[in-house]
Order: C-alpha cells, then structure tokens, then sequence
C-alpha cells in the first residue's frame, strides 16, 4: 500500500501554493485532482494516437479507436455491468440524465404521467424532469426530507402508483454528504415493475459502483469527479431499455444508413454516441479508475473513513458550527455554517489561508431552502486529504469566528 505521501506525490497541485500558503484542497464533491498518470494518457493521445475513432481505416484511427473502446469495457467492469453496449460515453452526467429525460421520456412519459424525485437533488436531476414534465404534460413528484435531511420513506412508497413512469434519486446529496437508502428505492420501484435512475456523480467516487448490486437501471457519472477528465461521463443503462428508446442526438456515427427519405440507426451504444465522442476523455476516464484499482479501493475507503471520523469530531467541537442536516454525513462531505457569519465571507477568509471550500446552496437550492439556509460552507474530502489538512481547516474556521465576533 502507499504511503498518503507517495499518493499525493501522485497528484502534483497539491503540493503548490496559493497566496503564498500552502494549497489545502477540500472541494472535491465540486471536482477531483488529477494524477499524473492521467495526464500522461491524455497527453499519449495528443501526441501520439490522435485520430477520429470508428472512422479511418488508417494506423492511428485504429489505434484510437481500440483505446476507446478498451475505455469502455474498463468501464463495463468498474461498474458490474454485463454488457458493453450498456456503457454510453456522454459529457457528464448531466449530459448522461438529459439523455434519459428527453430519450426514455418520448418514448414513455406521457400526459398524466408522473416521474418521482427527491428533495435532496442537485439541479441536473431536477432541471432535466421538470422539462420533460412541460414537454409532455406530465407531473414531477418529490420525495419530503425530514430535518435530519433522511428521506421520508413511506411518503416514497405512497408516492409510487400505476401514473408513475421513472424515479430518479442521487446516491448522495452533494450539499449535505447524506448517503440514500438507493437499494431499499430501487425494491420498492421495481415491484411496480418501475425503472430507476441513479444519479452517482457524488456516489461513484466514494465506492458505490457497483450497478449489479443496487440493480438500478440507469446509472450515471462524471469523469471529473473520480479524478479523471473533465467533459466525459457515463450513462449506464439495461440494455432491453436502452434498445427501446429512440436515439437522443442525430449525427455522424449513431447511423447505420441515411438517406434523404429515412434513416436507420446504429447498434448499441453508437446509437447514443453522435458526433465524435470525447475520446480522449475517455481514455483518460479510463486510466483513473486504473488508478484506483491500483492503490486499492478498501485502502481509499480506510482512508476516507479515518478522514470523515476525524474531521465529523473536530468541527463537533467549534462553538456555533451547524451542521446542515445534523447527523453524521456518509462520505467525507461536510456541509455547515458558523453562527454569525455569512458563508460567503467565511468561503472567502478561508481562501485567502489557501483553503479550497464552496459557499453557496450547490446547485441544490431547493434542499438548502428546505433546511431554512440560504446557503453553506461545504468543505469535501478525499482519500489524497491529511488529518494535517483538517487541522489547518479548523484553524482557519477558529480565525473566521474570532474575525466576526
Ligand atoms: N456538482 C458539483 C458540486 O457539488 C459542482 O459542487
């Protein structure tokens, strides 16, 4: 196993400097560091590979057309998935629920229809349905939190009926680091035989990705955030509904022929992959989870365990630090305000110590006004971060309230 200090080596921003101080990353929920080796990747592909995939019949397209597809069959295994054709490369994951929203919902949302979410969404899974609600007549229905922010079940099971076509919830509130109970929402739908969209984009990183276990339908993630590129995704999809949903773009690759009067589509997954794909993104998607594998998924979770124990115990102790939502988060995500003091104003003293927070409501406003705020401090955590960081966050926290009081 490596040393945390031969891991950070691994990413080199973390050892600069901003404003002359020490960097002291703690937005990873907003995006992850890259290591080096995902760089060099992408790096190999620009400067050695670069060429259309799927498209020449020369040395380099091929090239690039078979790292692209070992890209993906990476991914089929990260993920449990069966097949390869259920892995779809997109922009993120708001391009892979924007794919669902407007796909599955022409095929099968119609007037009267209800989809179901939950109040503890961040906007991309919100956002997409609300637009497929106008679109079709349909109505968006939302799971209630209590103060805790711990989803209401029984109104989730109250909610489901014969109107209900998809529900779709996050494995993990990116505002508050609250973990759902995904596996126990997934049951409960597919009793009515209703299909589930996963949002994992907080989830992924934090070893929720196995898809064959939740049995969820859809699943979606953002490179970005599992220290990987940015501008690449996946949407994860059963493949029998993925063969029943009409293309989502029109373009180059996702054909199988075109003429003026009719145009028939490609197979899966090209059907959903028009236009040329980030492949260099995917590529370097692919060298992360790489990555990954090789420090050792149980020695990341210790990590991040020790890190969230840590870190829930030292700002337990700061006089008039609330934590949003109460209880212990499931994953190093800690989202709270100190009494008094404007998030905002804390977000930027802390900055100037060299301290990476996010202020604000995270693209979750609806949740953040369920909890009475109008925005937090989120300081996210990740296995490259040091108990030594934490303490360099309460102090910087300790600064904050002594400046406002
Ligand atoms: N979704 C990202 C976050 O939670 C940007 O910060």
């Amino acid at each position: 196993m490596k040393k945390i200090t031969e891991i950070r080596k691994d990413f080199s921003i973390l050892s600069t400097s901003v404003y002359g101080k020490p960097l002291v990353y703690l937005d990873n929920a907003a995006t992850t560091q890259k290591p080096s080796c995902v760089i060099e990747a992408m790096n190999e592909v620009y400067t050695e590979y670069n060429a259309n995939v799927h498209r020449g019949v020369h040395f380099l397209s091929d090239k690039a057309s078979e790292a692209y597809e070992n890209a993906r069959e990476k991914i089929r295994s990260f993920l449990n998935a069966s097949q390869k054709e259920e892995i779809i490369f997109t922009p993120g994951t708001t391009g892979s629920i924007n794919l669902v929203a407007y796909s599955f919902g022409e095929r099968f949302v119609k007037k009267g229809d209800e989809i179901i979410i939950s109040t503890l969404e961040h906007h991309s899974n919100i956002v997409p349905w609300q637009m497929l609600c106008d679109r079709k007549g349909a109505t968006l229905k939302v799971i209630p939190v209590d103060d805790n922010c711990r989803l209401v079940f029984e109104e989730y099971t109250r909610m489901l009926s014969k109107k209900t076509r998809l529900v779709a919830v996050t494995q993990v509130s990116n505002a508050t680091g609250v973990v759902l109970p995904v596996k126990e929402i997934i049951e409960e739908a597919h009793r009515y035989n209703i299909p589930v969209l996963v949002d994992g984009a907080q989830g992924v990183q934090h070893g929720m990705n196995d898809v064959m276990e939740t049995d969820c339908d859809f699943y979606a993630f953002s490179g970005h955030k599992i220290y990987g590129p940015a501008g690449i995704g996946v949407l994860y999809g059963k493949r029998e509904i993925l063969e029943s949903m009409p293309p989502f773009q029109g373009g180059g690759d996702m054909i199988e022929k075109v003429t003026f009067e009719k145009t028939t589509y490609n197979a899966l997954p090209f059907k959903f992959e028009a236009g040329t794909t980030n492949f260099p993104g995917a590529i370097g998607l692919a060298r992360a989870i790489d990555y990954l594998r090789e420090t050792g998924p149980e020695y990341i979770e210790s990590l991040e365990k020790d890190l969230l124990g840590y870190t829930w115990s030292a700002l337990s102790e700061i006089p008039g630090l609330k934590m949003a939502g109460g209880s212990v988060p499931g994953v190093p995500v800690f989202s709270f305000n100190l009494e008094g003091v404007h998030h905002y104003d804390a977000g930027m003293v802390l900055d100037k110590l060299g301290i990476a927070v996010r202020t604000g409501n995270h693209c979750a406003q609806p949740l953040i006004e369920r909890l009475g705020l109008d925005g937090t401090i989120r300081a996210s955590l990740c296995f490259y971060n040091t108990r030594e960081e934490v303490d360099t966050l309460i102090e910087g926290i300790n600064r904050v309230r002594d400046m406002f009081f």
